[in-house]
């Protein structure tokens, strides 16, 4: 078995998100631009041959867990095949998915019979009009079918909800209320500045005590559960409901000192950090013919050289150069 590698900070880092393509059937106005994406041609992305060859790496470091992004997953051709070779990876023992859902339905029985049992599913409105806004495309039916098909096939599902002032705070109490009806959890989530226009730098209106609050004061009894050790959410319950309530803090940034992740684009950047941009670019160190071992070694040093929390690089980069990033390229 490998043993765990952990970080310069203490850190144990067992999970990676790997985004498996950059484009994607949405236009989610948060995460970028309507028009004029360069999407990459497809040398320059990751084969999935590649992508093998790094999960096994990075299982020998002790990873044991894969959470497969985008841009939208299943806007890649031939995914289940892929992940049908994740499954047989030695040491992955955790597969995970995010989807926008828009695409996903007629995928479940292939997931279910992969064995790939939780799935998290982005859908941040209620509301079919608010939804074309908030995506750019009219497909919330889509992402509602294959969230009653997931729950009908038992797989456990988290849905995230980024909320955003003037779009979908309206949305907190109906989606929170999902909660009573359906054993899901429903993850409010503060929204970050990857909406690769490069001008958000706005004040966050909503974070996660504002959004606490408003649960609070629907549900006077809404109580804080335990989460996992690394987890990116806080959870709440309220008695009586099947499913729970998470906050995720994405920009306050209140779980940096547990992060046990890193993240690989499609194009094979590697970032050790959501806020500290791309460390280094493993698709050329790859390319370039290197053994595993020295891929291996590769991952070890960077790992080594973690920053704590990339926040204020990021800041840095704002006095100068706007973040001008799109979480599609980044996998979130
Ligand atoms: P679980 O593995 O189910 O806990 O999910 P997850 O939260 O790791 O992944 P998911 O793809 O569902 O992400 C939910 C939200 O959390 C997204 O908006 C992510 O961008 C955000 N998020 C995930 N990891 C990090 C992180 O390391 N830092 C920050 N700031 N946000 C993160
Ligand atoms: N801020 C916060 N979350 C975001 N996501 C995409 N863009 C942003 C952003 N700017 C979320 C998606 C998806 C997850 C992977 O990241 O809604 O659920
Ligand atoms: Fe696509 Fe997800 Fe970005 Fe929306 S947030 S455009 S679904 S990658």
């Amino acid at each position: 078995l490998a043993s765990q590698v952990f970080d310069n900070h203490g850190r144990p880092i067992n999970y990676v998100r790997l985004a498996v393509t950059d484009r994607c059937n949405l236009r989610c106005f948060y995460c970028m631009p309507e028009h004029g994406i360069n999407f990459l041609p497809r040398k320059e992305l990751l084969s999935y041959e590649e992508m093998i060859r790094i999960l096994k790496i990075l299982a020998s470091l002790g990873v044991n867990k894969v959470r497969i992004t985008g841009g939208e997953p299943f806007a890649k051709r031939d995914l289940i095949k892929f992940l049908a070779q994740v499954c047989e990876t030695d040491g992955i023992d955790k597969i995970r998915i995010t989807t926008n859902g828009v695409l996903t339905a007629p995928y479940i029985a292939d997931l279910k019979a992969l064995g790939i049992t939780n799935i998290n599913l982005s859908l941040d409105t209620l509301n079919r009009d608010r939804f074309k806004s908030m995506t750019r495309r009219d497909e919330f039916h889509k992402v509602w079918e294959t969230f009653e098909l997931m729950l009908q096939q038992d797989f456990s599902v988290k849905m995230n909800c980024v909320v955003i002032e003037d779009k979908n705070t309206q949305d907190i109490i109906p989606m929170a209320k999902l909660t009573g009806q359906y054993p899901v959890d429903i993850r409010f989530i503060e929204e970050m500045p990857f909406n690769g226009n490069g001008n958000t730098r706005a004040k966050l209106n909503w974070d996660y005590a504002k959004i606490r609050d408003v649960l609070q004061a629907q549900y006077p009894n809404l109580h804080p559960v335990e989460s996992g050790p690394h987890s990116t959410s806080m959870n709440y319950e309220i008695p009586g409901h099947l499913g729970t309530i998470g906050i995720i803090a994405a920009y306050s940034r209140t779980f940096c000192g547990s992060c046990n992740r890193i993240r690989i684009t499609s194009q094979g950047a590697l970032n050790t950090c959501l806020y500290g941009g791309s460390v280094m670019n493993i698709k050329d160190q790859l390319r370039s013919g290197a053994s595993d071992e020295m891929v291996r070694d590769t991952f070890l040093k960077v790992f080594r050289q973690r920053a704590k929390d990339g926040f204020e690089a990021e800041q840095a980069r704002a006095d100068g150069s706007p973040a001008t990033e799109s979480m599609s390229t980044i996998g979130g």
